[in-house]
């Protein structure tokens, strides 16, 4: 049988701005199978990142269901949510969001201090990983005093220093100089098929990566 690590079905999902009511998906119906690669793409605030911020369950649904890893996001309270995530999402904000008073290795580590694992253990695996993202050199600098690639690639390893079983990442590569774009690039082809990957991009070399492309369009997502 078929498992679907993500099944969101009948989703609606609205902001409200004062007043004004911002229906960003009206039956949004989206599956992903395990360690399969999904790529998101479509004009800006057609609600990319939206989608990502409820499959994490950053944002809750106005009604419909979301289930991750058979998880019902919805049945759980904040507390078992956030530790659901912490275990089993990486994300790559389309913003960054690095802690400004802790290091970048310090921030790379911080999923192994939130989920209460010896921070010794995963030492090797942090190392290894900025070397990898061409970070080593920085791992005591604060985040502000770091370019903005090497700002991008601390949140891109970040989300997998727990090598997590789902990963996703929200426009990594935009507005990044050569090396990022590449680094992250060839981190998600080594990924392929090994976790379940939810990619928003729209950069051409990730396109031939995935197994299904979705975009967002009115209120729902449609498969290209
Ligand atoms: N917290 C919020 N409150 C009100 N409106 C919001 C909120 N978050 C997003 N929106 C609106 O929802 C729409 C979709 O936003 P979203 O961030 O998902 O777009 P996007 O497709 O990721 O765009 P981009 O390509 O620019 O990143 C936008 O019109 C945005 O202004
Ligand atoms: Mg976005």
């Amino acid at each position: 049988m078929v498992h679907y690590v993500i099944e969101m079905k009948d989703v609606e999902k609205s902001f409200f701005l004062g007043t004004e009511r911002i229906n960003i998906f009206t039956d949004l119906f989206y599956q992903c199978r395990e360690n399969s690669f999904s790529l998101i793409k479509g004009p800006s605030g057609c609600g990319k990142s939206t989608l990502i911020a409820l499959i994490a369950g950053l944002t809750l649904v106005n009604s419909g269901s979301i289930r991750v890893f058979d998880h019902d996001l919805h049945a759980m309270n904040t507390e078992s949510l956030a530790i659901f995530r912490s275990m089993t999402i990486g994300i790559v904000f389309q913003m960054g969001h690095l802690i400004s008073s802790l290091t970048i290795k310090e921030n790379i580590l911080l999923p192994v201090v939130l989920t209460e694992r010896d921070e010794y253990d995963y030492e090797q695996r942090a190392n290894n990983l900025m070397k990898e993202f061409s970070l080593i050199h920085r791992k005591n600098s604060l985040p502000r005093q770091v370019s903005g690639g090497e700002f991008q690639r601390a949140a891109f390893v970040r989300a997998l220093i727990l090598d997590p079983p789902l990963l996703l990442v929200d426009e990594a590569t935009s507005n990044q100089d050569q090396k990022t774009r590449q680094v992250i690039i060839d981190k998600l082809t080594e990924l392929k098929g090994k976790k379940t990957i939810v990619v928003i991009s729209h950069e051409p070399e990730i396109e031939p990566l995935a197994d299904q492309t979705h975009i967002p369009i009115h209120g729902c997502l449609q498969q290209k």
